[in-house]
């Protein structure tokens, strides 16, 4: 079989995933449609030609733009609905899903709107399709930590469903030693965190998310190579890093695949995995991501499945379902044909 088929029958986690960067082109127009919202695009060719960005911020910029389509609880249904049935044709098992809400209640909607639809998609998808997934709470980093802070305490009606928090949005000049305070206070109520860092920004973000944040993954993490110590922390704790190699390639974080530093950091003993971020952004779903890396830095079939394996092991699924999803990699891997190379 080839490693692409290997990738697409293979089960995994995928562990980094926006759900405001996940609504394909279609659902965008239907939901401006449904909502009556004015956007500049009239069709969905036109859409996917927006979508050439120069840098992180030109992208947050139509990112930020294109929420105002979702305002009801379907809106958030619909786009995590439509998400999770595209994970699962991915093999992916177990989702953990970031969403935004300091934009969105900026823009009037309630939280509990927010909330309502994404928690019973992820019931349905759970209920059809047997796909397990949290949602992680970000606060936005060029928003004060007061305002971070607030968003904290509107969500503890919902705080037993859900898996944590984190933080997202403009890196640079806005470094995680602003959010100590916030994110304490999310770990003293069990919360787990996690924080985007070293995407755009410096090693020294990486080393403030995990010395002062105490963040249990990082978002992202490329710049780490800069630091050889941090590097030696990251392996010796196994600090997870959510690597999103198409997302990094459309930012211009890297210039090609070829040189991308998911291999390099592999090689260092990192416990590194695989992401989409922003799928319909960024031309690519989790398999996408695999299969890309694999042709474009040789990665070989037991570096795939080391892949795999590592988004369960940084995952916060529980220890059973963990062990469960660990055992059906290792019995998938057993099972496949050999690899024929292309
Ligand atoms: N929000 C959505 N995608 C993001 C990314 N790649 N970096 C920071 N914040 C984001
Ligand atoms: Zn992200």
């Amino acid at each position: 079989m080839t490693p692409a088929a290997f990738i697409a029958g293979l089960p995994k986690a995928e562990l980094h995933m926006h759900i405001e960067g996940s609504i394909e082109p279609p659902l965008f127009i239907e939901l401006a449609r449904r909502n009556g919202v004015k956007i500049a695009w009239a069709t969905e060719a036109e859409l996917r030609e927006a979508y050439r960005f120069r840098n992180l911020q030109s992208f947050l910029d139509l990112y930020y733009d294109g929420c105002r389509v979702l305002l009801h609880p379907r809106d958030f249904y619909d786009v995590t609905r439509q998400y999770l049935a595209r994970a699962h044709e991915d093999k992916v098992l177990h989702a953990e899903l970031f969403l935004g809400p300091q934009g969105h209640t900026a823009r009037g909607v309630p939280l509990a709107a927010m909330l309502e639809g994404v928690f019973s998609a992820m019931d349905d998808a759970l209920g059809e399709d047997g796909i397990t997934s949290g949602l992680i709470l970000l606060a936005q980093r060029h928003r004060s930590q007061a305002e971070a802070l607030d968003l904290l305490d509107s969500a503890m009606p919902w705080a037993d469903r859900l898996l944590g928090f984190g933080l997202g949005g403009a890196e640079v000049g806005n470094p995680p030693s602003k959010f100590v305070e916030f994110f304490r206070r999310c770990r003293e109520r069990g919360f787990k965190v996690v924080a985007h860092a070293g995407e755009e920004g410096p090693a020294s973000y990486v080393r403030e998310a995990v010395e002062l944040l105490q963040v249990q993954r990082i978002d992202h993490g490329n710049a780490s190579l800069d630091d050889p110590a941090l590097m030696a922390l990251l392996a010796s704790e196994q600090i997870p890093l959510t690597v999103c190699p198409l997302s990094n390639l459309k930012l211009n974080i890297v210039s090609s695949l070829e040189t991308h530093p998911l291999k390099r950091l592999m090689d260092a003993g990192l416990c590194v995995t695989v992401n989409s971020d922003d799928p319909s952004f960024f031309g690519g779903y989790i398999n996408d991501n695999f299969a890309a890396c694999q042709h474009a830095l040789g990665l070989s079939r037991h570096e795939v499945v080391s892949l795999a394996r590592n988004s369960v092991v940084a995952s916060f699924m529980p220890p059973e379902a963990s062990k469960t999803a660990l055992a059906a990699i290792e019995a998938y891997d057993r099972n496949a044909e050999a690899w024929t190379t292309t």
